[in-house]
C-alpha cells in the first residue's frame, strides 16, 4: 500500500488529521490499535474551546456541533461554601462549547466514512521504519496478515501508550514530567446536571467537578486516591463525597441516581521534546498530558493537528517552512496549556504534603481570583483557548 500520510492512532487528533488532509486532496490511511466500537465508547473530554469548534467546522463536521453544543458563557469557582462566576463572554468576547468527546469522534468516523480514505481497526504490530529518511514506511498485522505502507510523512496520533513515541531515539527526545499524588473518580449519570454551567470546587475534603453533557446528563468527578479501584466505590459513596465537596446551595440541589460509568485518571503533566523526528511527527497525548483541571488535553491535541494539517498541505503546495516550523509552533502552544492546566490544578487540590501555610497560599489565590478582574481575565483567557 501507499499513501502520503499514514496516521497511526484513530482518536480525536489522527482522525482530524485525516479529515483536515481530505478537505485539501491529501491522501491518508489510519491505523487504530483497538475496534471502532471500543474508541467511540471512551468517555473522556466535554468541553471545547472555540479554536477546537472552528477547526471541526473546517474539517466539515460542525453541522451536529452547532445544533446539539451547549455554548457556555461563564465557568463557576468555589472555595468551601462560597462559590463565585467567571464571566468568560464579558471578559474575552468567547465562550467555551459542552460537546463529549464521544461525538466529536463519532462524527469525524462518519465524515471518514463518507469518503474513500481507508482505515484499518486492531491493527496489532504496528512499527514505524526509516522515519529519519525521505522513504518511510509502516509495518502492522491486519487480521493476522502481515502490511506494510510505504508513504511521505508519519503521523504519531497513538496517544500516551503509543508506538510512534518511542520510535524517536533516547539521545534525541527528551521528556518533562510531573506525577500528581491522586486521582479523578468520574462518573456518568442520567440526572439533570446541579448547575447551567460548571463549577470547579475546593474545600476541605478534596477537589470536585460538575460538569455535563446535556439537559439529562451530568458528568461529575471527585479528587481520589490514584492506587484506587473504581469498584471500591459504591454510587451512594460517590453521590456523599460529591456533596461534601459542593457549597450548600449546590449540595442540596443536587440530583443523584446510578452512575452508567465509573472510572479512574491518574493526574500527570508530561512533555516530549521534539515533537518532530525526520519525516515522523507527533500529535496529541502520543507528545503530552496534562492534568484534566481546565478541560485542555482534547484541546491541546487539535492544536497540533491544526499546526501539522497546515505544515503537510504547504509541503504539497511547495513550501517545507512550515512543517518545518512543527515542532516548535506545537511545543509553544503546549507549554502555555501545561502551565495553565498546572496551575489549575495545584490551586485546586488537596495536596498530601501541603502544610497549613501552602493552603492558605491557595485560599489566598482563590479569594484574589474572586476579587481582582485581573486575575479572572488572565483565567478566563487560558480557559476559553489561547488563540493558535
Ligand atoms: P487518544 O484519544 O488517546 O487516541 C489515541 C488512539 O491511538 C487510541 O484510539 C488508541 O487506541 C490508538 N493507539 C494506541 N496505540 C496504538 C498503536 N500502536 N497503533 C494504532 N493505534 C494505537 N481531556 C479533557 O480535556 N477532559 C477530560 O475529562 C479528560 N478525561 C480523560 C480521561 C482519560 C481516562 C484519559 C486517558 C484522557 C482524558 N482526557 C481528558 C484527555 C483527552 O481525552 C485526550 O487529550 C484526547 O483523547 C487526546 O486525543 P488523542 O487522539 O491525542 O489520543
Ligand atoms: C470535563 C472534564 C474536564 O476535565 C474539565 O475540566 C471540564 C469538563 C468533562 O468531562 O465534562
Amino acid at each position: 500500500m501507499r499513501t502520503q500520510v499514514a496516521i497511526i492512532g484513530g482518536g480525536p487528533a489522527g482522525l482530524l488529521l485525516g479529515q483536515l488532509l481530505h478537505r485539501q486532496g491529501i491522501d491518508t490511511i489510519l491505523l487504530e490499535k483497538r475496534s471502532k466500537a471500543h474508541v467511540l465508547s471512551r468517555i473522556r473530554a466535554g468541553l471545547l474551546e472555540r479554536g477546537t469548534c472552528d477547526l471541526l467546522h473546517e474539517a466539515g463536521v460542525g453541522a451536529r456541533l452547532a445544533a446539539e453544543g451547549f455554548r457556555h458563557q461563564g465557568v463557576n469557582v468555589s472555595w468551601g461554601e462560597e462559590m463565585f462566576r467567571i464571566d468568560l463572554a464579558g471578559l474575552t468576547g468567547h465562550a467555551v462549547t459542552v460537546y463529549g468527546q464521544t461525538e466529536v469522534t463519532q462524527d469525524l468516523y462518519d465524515a471518514r466514512e463518507a469518503t474513500d480514505a481507508p482505515s484499518f481497526f486492531e491493527v496489532d504490530e504496528v512499527t514505524i521504519h526509516d522515519a529519519d529518511t525521505d522513504a518511510p514506511r509502516v509495518t502492522f498485522t491486519h487480521d493476522d496478515a502481515p502490511q506494510e505502507i510505504a508513504c511521505d510523512f508519519v503521523a504519531g496520533c497513538d496517544g500516551f501508550h503509543g508506538v510512534s513515541r518511542p520510535t524517536i531515539p533516547d539521545d534525541v527526545r527528551r521528556d518533562y514530567e510531573k506525577v500528581y499524588p491522586f486521582g479523578w473518580l468520574g462518573i456518568l449519570s442520567e440526572t439533570p446536571p446541579v448547575e447551567e454551567e460548571l463549577i470547579y470546587a475546593s474545600g476541605p475534603h478534596g477537589f470536585a467537578l460538575c460538569s455535563m453533557r446535556n439537559e439529562g446528563l451530568s458528568r461529575y468527578y471527585v479528587q481520589c486516591d490514584a492506587s484506587e479501584s473504581p469498584d471500591a466505590w459504591s454510587d451512594d459513596a460517590f453521590w456523599a463525597e460529591l456533596r461534601r465537596r459542593l457549597p450548600p446551595a449546590q449540595a442540596d440541589a443536587l440530583v443523584t441516581g446510578p452512575s452508567i460509568e465509573k472510572s479512574i485518571a491518574p493526574l500527570r503533566s508530561y512533555v516530549c521534546e521534539p515533537m518532530r523526528w525526520g519525516r515522523l511527527f507527533l500529535c496529541g497525548d502520543a507528545a503530552h498530558i496534562v492534568p484534566p483541571t481546565g478541560a485542555k488535553g482534547l484541546n491541546t491535541a487539535a492544536g497540533d493537528v491544526h499546526y501539522l494539517a497546515e505544515g503537510v498541505t504547504a509541503h504539497y503546495r511547495g513550501d517545507d517552512g512550515p512543517l518545518d516550523a512543527y515542532s516548535e509552533r506545537a511545543l509553544a502552544r503546549v507549554w502555555k496549556n501545561e502551565r495553565f492546566s498546572w496551575w489549575f490544578t495545584s490551586l485546586m487540590h488537596l495536596f498530601p504534603h501541603h502544610s497549613d501555610f501552602e493552603r492558605n497560599m491557595q485560599r489566598a489565590e482563590v479569594a484574589l481570583l474572586r476579587e481582582s478582574e485581573a486575575a479572572q481575565r488572565a483565567m478566563a483567557e487560558n480557559y476559553v483557548g489561547l488563540p493558535l
